[in-house]
């Protein structure tokens, strides 16, 4: 899949942007720092998971002193093409999928498919559990539907049970209603759990071949689930998760959270059996990291049946040129790329004939040649 074109109105620092001409192969934006390239590589990412990388409050993506904004994308697949429309406001996010509203999010999410490459994620092995969890939900999110709408309702009867810890501890309520949050959290809980088991094998499976290629076959990549749970049979998850929660909750109380579930999980990475983050060289953390987000675009080829887009902002600086090079033949002729970067220079893998090249100046973008 591809998208084809992009407007957007009142979006950053974009007062009005009209890309009609994209490459189905290689786009570039190039411009210095502050210029807007991140905002359109966020514009994408927001039209594909209604989220942005950068900042969970939408109002923030507003333009200073307007109301609302507006981002569309017309993006082409195989057997149909979309339109996608979304509305920034104050409070909230309107979307629409060819002219057609969807009141929930999760039935707009999943149209368009990216694989977002950013520098933070060079970090992704080295920092914290949470950051993993993060990208567990945002690659799964945009495959299946099914699992954001468990995640937000396992979210938000973590977040009722939360408060009433804190309720109880304060001897406002009684403890009866526990029961009920500690049930639904255990239904959602097992879900979300058994979700992110199936996608990390997967993923796994694909990673550990890019792995092997770029270590000139040397390393052996793979992950492992670290679920805070102590149940290793999937039929009997849920019973635990239950006993667990009457088990903790004691704990819970004096904390006035909950210990245990996938809000506690993590994702350990291995090369050749040790785990990369704490013996990993900063290379092979780098390298492990790349292999993860390369994997994801077999993954979704696998399971929608169509490349991702692939979004490369600000990375190509950070790898050296073999890990560039692997970076080209992952996406082939097949993967559409949009590729920010302050300079051209060192870029020549990407400058293909079929290759646009954009400049970014102030929230305005031109095409060059
Ligand atoms: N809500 C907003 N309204 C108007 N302008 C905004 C808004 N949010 C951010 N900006 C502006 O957008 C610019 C940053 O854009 P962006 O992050 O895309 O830069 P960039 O080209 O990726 O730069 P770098 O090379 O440093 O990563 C800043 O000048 C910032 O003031
Ligand atoms: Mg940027």
């Amino acid at each position: 899949m591809w998208i084809k074109a992009l407007e957007l109105r009142n979006f950053r620092n974009y007062e009005s942007l009209q890309l009609f001409d994209l490459s189905p192969r290689v786009n570039i934006l190039v411009g210095q720092n502050a210029q807007g390239k991140t905002n359109v590589v966020e514009a994408i990412l927001l039209l594909s998971v209604a989220k942005s990388h950068r900042t969970n409050k939408d109002a923030e993506m507003i333009r200073f002193e307007e109301e609302f904004a507006f981002l569309q994308g017309l993006i082409e697949r195989s057997e149909r093409t979309y339109r996608l429309d979304l509305r920034l406001l104050p409070k909230g996010k309107k979307s629409a999928v060819n002219g057609v509203e969807k009141r929930k999010m999760s039935d707009f999410v999943g149209h368009l498919n990216v694989v977002l490459f950013a520098p933070e994620d060079l970090q992704l092995i080295k920092g914290g559990p949470q950051q993993r969890r993060r990208f567990l939900d945002v690659e799964i999110g945009q495959v299946s539907p099914q699992y954001l709408y468990n995640l937000t309702q396992y979210q938000k009867v973590l977040l009722q049970r939360n408060s009433l810890l804190k309720e109880i501890a304060h001897k406002k309520v009684g403890a009866e209603m526990l029961m009920i949050w500690d049930d639904q959290l255990a239904v959602y809980g097992t879900k979300v759990i058994k979700k992110r088991l199936e996608f990390v094998d997967k993923l796994e499976t694909f990673a550990k071949d890019i792995h092997r290629r770029i270590s000139g076959g040397k390393e052996e990549l793979s992950f492992h689930y670290q679920n805070s749970l102590d149940c290793t049979e999937l039929v009997q998850l849920e019973e635990v998760y239950r006993k667990e929660l009457e088990q903790k909750r004691k704990v819970d109380l004096l904390r006035g959270s909950t210990s245990t579930g996938p809000h506690r999980d993590d994702l350990e990475v291995r090369i050749n059996g040790h785990k990369v983050q704490t013996f990993g060289s900063q290379g092979q953390q780098r390298t492990a990291s790349l292999s993860m987000k390369l994997a994801e675009i077999d993954l979704i080829k696998a399971e929608v049946g169509e490349y991702p887009v692939l979004l490369l902002d600000d990375v190509l600086s950070e790898l050296d040129e073999s890990r560039q090079l692997h970076l080209v033949q992952s996406m082939g002729e097949k993967v559409q790329t949009i590729v920010t970067t302050t300079t051209t220079f060192g870029l020549e893998h990407f400058l293909s004939e079929e290759a646009n090249v954009y400049r970014v100046e102030h929230g305005i973008i031109s095409k060059e040649g």
